[in-house]
């Protein structure tokens, strides 16, 4: 792999279907993982095959499927987790094991009620387990966001040695400052030793809604590998959005980071998702929101008509969005109904448009939108219609 490739892990099959409400079937599932696997992603986290019978034949069809990318199986620092997600594995190309425990102060003490000490015994003696079915093995620490950076190091080092091949470093509970963030891959890059054996993933929720600088923050500090999913959907306010970290290293040329994806097969991966899943995408949302490439203001829509960059620092088709939308309300401008009236045929000179701008205002201000429709309508109502119509 070279130096400046950032490898998307996929966790919208997993992370994503723990969303309430969000639980999709294997046939589904396989919809889905079939798509991830042409949009380029490097790994497919295809569920927690230990979690139900259902999640575990899910895995194993999605391993059957998939043609390029890894597939990977979640489980706890337990054997038998260990031992059904290799089962559920066992047809996939490159298959991964992505094995686990938490490690911060408040998980060692309240969920295992246990010491730092034991917790890396119970990682090492999992890493080496996983090991024994499948040579990739990822290890994650879980709330490693709130993990003092040396004890985090120390845990790194000892599933080195035991052979994990990447390095999870989740920010479990959204918690951190995109600083901070990056300062803990910066030092785990410094301070563990034989850190060049294995690749630091970045895992992180957006409860502050972070997920996404957070992430950005850990490729620059050294990280190789993002865990996201489509539309960022995951547990209470969600991961790292895809979408979002994909296109922000693709207008970033400078910062030398890529991936692999296939970027203009994005916005068709969203509505796939949010179809299956039933969870609507706000219409705001960072590159594939119904908004994202729609102007709705005058002096935005009067740039934008003269040339997209004014407005738009992505070409919608890079994300496969057809084109730009210039939506029209009571907050438009004359060169928006022009540009409008124009792609329903009618070319209108400067004295018709000062008159049909007036009774569109009229309109639009009892209409939240001005559709296609509307516009026929206001100019066949106007008295200028057969001049217009004439011309
Ligand atoms: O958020 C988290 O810590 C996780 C781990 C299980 C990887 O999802
Ligand atoms: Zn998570």
């Amino acid at each position: 792999m070279s130096d400046n490739k950032v490898q998307i892990f996929d966790t919208t099959l997993r992370d994503g279907e723990q969303v309430p409400g969000c639980k999709l079937n294997t046939e589904q599932k396989l919809v889905i993982a079939e798509q991830l696997d042409n949009l380029g992603v490097d790994i497919i986290e295809a569920g927690f095959p230990v979690s139900s019978p259902g999640d575990f034949k899910s895995v194993e069809e999605i391993s059957k499927l998939v043609k390029n990318a890894t597939v990977c199986g979640l489980t706890r620092s337990v054997e038998n987790d260990i031992k059904v997600a290799a089962e559920a594995l066992k047809y996939a190309k490159t298959p991964r094991i992505h094995t686990g425990i938490g490690t911060s102060e408040s998980h060692i003490k309240f969920k295992f009620k246990s010491n730092q000490d034991d917790i890396i015994e119970r990682a090492v003696k999992a890493v080496s387990y996983a090991k024994s079915f499948v040579e990739d093995v990822e290890f994650y620490a879980e709330d490693a966001g709130r993990t003092d950076n040396a004890y985090l190091a120390r845990v790194c080092e000892a599933v080195i040695k035991a052979g994990a091949t990447v390095l999870n470093i989740p920010d479990t509970t959204g918690y951190c400052l995109p600083s901070e963030y990056g300062a803990k891959i910066k030092y785990l890059k410094e301070n563990v030793k034989g850190i060049d054996k294995a690749i630091l993933s970045c895992h992180c929720h957006n409860d502050l809604g972070l997920a996404t600088a957070n992430s950005i923050e850990g490729v620059i500090n050294g990280a190789r590998q993002i865990e996201c999913t489509i539309n960022g959907i995951g547990e209470r306010a969600g991961n790292t959005a895809l979408e979002e970290v994909v296109m922000i290293l693709r207008q970033h040329p400078h910062l030398n980071l890529d991936t692999n994806i296939n970027s203009e097969m994005l916005y068709g991966l969203s509505q796939l998702v949010s179809d299956n899943m039933g969870i609507y995408t706000q219409p705001n949302k960072a590159i594939v929101g119904a908004n994202a490439f729609a102007h709705s203001s005058g002096i935005h829509q009067d740039g934008v008509i003269k040339n997209r960059e004014t407005y738009e620092i992505i070409d919608p088709k890079d994300v496969g969005v057809t084109e730009s939308a210039i939506v029209l309300t009571a907050r438009s401008g004359r060169a928006a109904l022009a540009y409008r009236a124009k792609n329903v045929g009618y070319e209108l000179t400067k004295l018709q448009l000062d008159e049909i701008y007036a009774s569109f205002l009229e309109f639009a201000d009892k209409k939240k939108e001005i559709d296609d429709n509307d516009i026929h309508k206001i100019i066949e109502s106007s008295r200028l219609y057969k001049e217009i119509t004439s011309a």
